[in-house]
């Protein structure tokens, strides 16, 4: 039943990606090849998956073109894994089963194919079929998502600067919350949003958004350890060799594994409030936290 969902929510943002980016013979290619490259790679596609489950649920069915949303989602989502990825950063060789971004295709040009992904993604928001009002906030909310405070960037920085430290466990929660949960928030908020969730219920939907998106990066934590590079698709092991702030270095592995949890129980009570739609988000939860990829 969720595997479905799952493969039905990939094939529509597949598709939608296909249809929105520009294509590997558009002017200038070694770009759009770049870009190209990164994003059908094989991602899980959870972020869009998050969209439109959190649409369906507030809407009874799939919204009309909320895949657009996803799509936008998965492009920024992208873009900071070819930053994460970077010599600068994390200076990863393996991405979703390929070489990354910059060992293909230079740095040059994965620095710039992030940034092309970024723009993109606003140009198909700046086009969605919903209310102006509507898609205003779904960009707010995005962008705030993706931005310096308490957002993906904030995280990122943060994150670096905490390297070879011990970190405490504000920290560690703010980086979490900021790099990872901030923009899985956005993406369930504004599948929300486009469906035309009222504030009562975009709020229920933030809390379960922070709460998974916690869970996620968490378990990604704990899957660094526990995995090899070959299941992930990434480089294992990459958090202690460059002594990360992760849950796993500061609790250990068995109350890392309590927290994700304890923060699935926090987020299924969430749901409770938005009346008997919210079956999918608390099985798309529970795949979260038991993912082994
Ligand atoms: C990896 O995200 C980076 C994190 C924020 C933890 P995903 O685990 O969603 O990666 P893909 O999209 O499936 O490759
Ligand atoms: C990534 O965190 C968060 C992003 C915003 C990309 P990680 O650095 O742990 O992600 P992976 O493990 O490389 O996918
Ligand atoms: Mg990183
Ligand atoms: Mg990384
Ligand atoms: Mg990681």
């Amino acid at each position: 039943m969720l595997a479905e969902t799952l493969e039905a929510g990939r094939k529509f943002t597949d598709s939608a990606l296909e249809r929105l980016l520009p294509g590997s013979d558009e002017r200038p290619s070694s770009i759009h090849r770049a870009m190209r490259h990164s994003v059908f790679a094989g991602g899980k596609r959870i972020r869009p998956i998050l969209c439109i489950e959190a649409g369906r649920a507030i809407a009874g069915g799939v919204p009309d073109g909320i895949e657009d949303v996803g799509a936008a989602l998965e492009m920024l989502h992208t873009y900071s894994l070819i930053h994460d990825d970077l010599p600068a950063l994390d200076n990863d060789d393996l991405r979703r089963g390929r070489p990354t971004c910059h060992k293909v295709f230079g740095e040059a040009t994965a620095i710039l194919a992030g940034d092309a992904l970024q723009t993109h993604a606003y140009q198909v928001l700046s086009q969605l079929h919903c209310s102006a009002e509507a898609r205003v906030r779904i960009i707010e909310e995005i962008a705030r998502g993706t931005g310096t405070i308490n957002g993906m960037i904030g995280g990122q920085v943060v994150d670096l600067e905490a390297e070879h430290k011990k970190p405490d466990n504000e920290t560690l929660e703010y980086i979490h919350r900021s790099k990872t949960a901030a923009l899985i928030t956005a993406s369930v908020v504004s599948g929300g949003i486009y469906a035309g969730a009222s504030d009562e219920q975009v709020e229920y939907l933030r809390r379960y958004g922070q709460a998974i998106g916690l869970a996620f990066q968490i378990v990604d934590d704990i899957l660094d350890v526990t995995q090899t590079s070959e299941q992930l698709g990434k480089t294992a092991g990459k958090d202690i060799a460059s002594e990360k702030a992760t849950y796993p270095a500061l609790f250990g592995i068995e109350k890392s594994r309590q927290k994700a949890a304890s923060l699935l129980h926090s987020a299924s009570q969430a749901l409770e409030q938005i009346q008997g739609r919210g079956n999918v988000l608390r099985a798309l939860a529970q795949f979260l936290i038991e993912r082994e990829k």
